[in-house]
């Protein structure tokens, strides 16, 4: 074969020839392959990016702060209460409603960090109380999250919602999982329902006792909410005698909870405790003992108020003693 090339020059002109064709697909082919690989890498991860913000928003019931890379100096200021830098910020013509990739506003971190002082410039300069993230979150969600009473109600005062529209994380069952009594207190009296039923949270009250937040179950029910509402079947009373609260048991029985109810098991409360446990004694002791006559006029005058006029009680033309009575004070 080398002999036939040598002894015909013009076919090794050929050679050259097929050999430089040859490159030139083989560099094809290694940009295709490269650009290929590229493509793979970006589209891969973009999704997982896109994959992990979806889950969170479905099962984090997330705050939206994963994104920080298109936080502006704004939001900066805000989140670390910076309040001159935020009022320069703010005279310099940033828009108080700026918002990130995932929809947070520097109203957001303002709250969530308990930045009080922020939170009202903020306002002062339009920022919208009402604005929501990706998520739903709200700054009403976020101060009740951070337990900042003020912020809560300063966010009230200036028209924030205290409900929040369906599908979005509640400010009410926040506060009350996180033993967040003041925001609690500060929620009710500016017209949030305090029976909100989410169907796998339940009611306020339900999720308070279920976290062993005493002061917060006091509040609720201060605040008139209906004591056997729970989450499906299950009441308050079952949940605080699942977790063994003996204190927030003996409250839901003063306000009137039903030991005879039954769950989806079947089970009454006293059945769902612990055995042995000191919620088991205090329910036992409750089914043999008869309940006082006040108690029971308490319960029917509270019944009979009914929630929206609880409030009123102190105008009642009654002693303070009895006034202090028919509060459970
Ligand atoms: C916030 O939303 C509530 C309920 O939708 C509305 O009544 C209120 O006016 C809104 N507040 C502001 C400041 O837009």
């Amino acid at each position: 074969m080398t002999n036939f090339l040598e002894e015909r020059p013009f076919g090794s002109q050929y050679t050259n020839v097929y050999l430089s064709i040859f490159a030139l697909f083989c560099f094809k082919l290694f940009v295709k392959i490269s650009l290929n690989i590229l493509t793979h890498f970006y589209v891969v991860k973009g999704n997982r990016k896109e994959a992990a913000r979806i889950a969170a928003e479905f099962y984090d019931f997330g705050q939206g702060h994963s994104s920080w890379a298109d936080r502006s100096p704004l939001h900066e200021a805000a989140s670390q209460g910076r309040l001159l830098a935020l009022k320069t910020l703010l005279s310099q013509g940033y828009n108080a409603n700026l918002v990130t990739i995932d929809h947070v506003t520097p109203l957001h971190e303002a709250c969530l960090g308990d930045h009080v002082a922020c939170a009202r410039a903020l306002i002062e300069a339009g920022a919208n109380v009402n604005a929501t993230t990706i998520d739903g979150v709200t700054p009403l969600f976020n101060a009740c999250s951070a337990g900042s009473a003020t912020c809560t109600e300063v966010l009230l005062e200036h028209g924030a919602n205290p409900q929040p529209e369906p599908c979005q994380p509640s400010p009410i069952h926040e506060a009350s999982s996180k033993g967040r009594t003041a925001c609690v207190e500060a929620l009710i009296s500016w017209g949030a329902d305090v029976d909100y039923d989410i169907p796998h949270l339940g009611t306020p009250l339900y999720i308070a006792c279920a976290s062993r937040e005493l002061q917060c179950t006091r509040k609720l029910l201060d605040g008139g909410a209906n004591v056997q509402k729970g989450r499906f079947l299950d009441t308050p009373l079952h949940a605080a005698a699942q977790k063994d609260c003996p204190e927030i048991v003996k409250v839901l029985l003063e306000f009137g909870a039903n030991i005879n109810t039954r769950n989806l098991e079947l089970q009454k409360a006293v059945e769902t405790a612990p055995p042995s446990s000191l919620a088991e004694r205090v329910l036992m002791h409750y089914e043999v003992t008869p309940r006082s006559l006040s108690e029971l006029c308490r319960l029917c005058i509270r019944e009979y108020l009914g929630r929206t006029r609880l409030h009123l009680i102190p105008q009642l033309r009654l002693p303070p003693l009895l006034h202090r009575f028919l509060q459970h004070r």
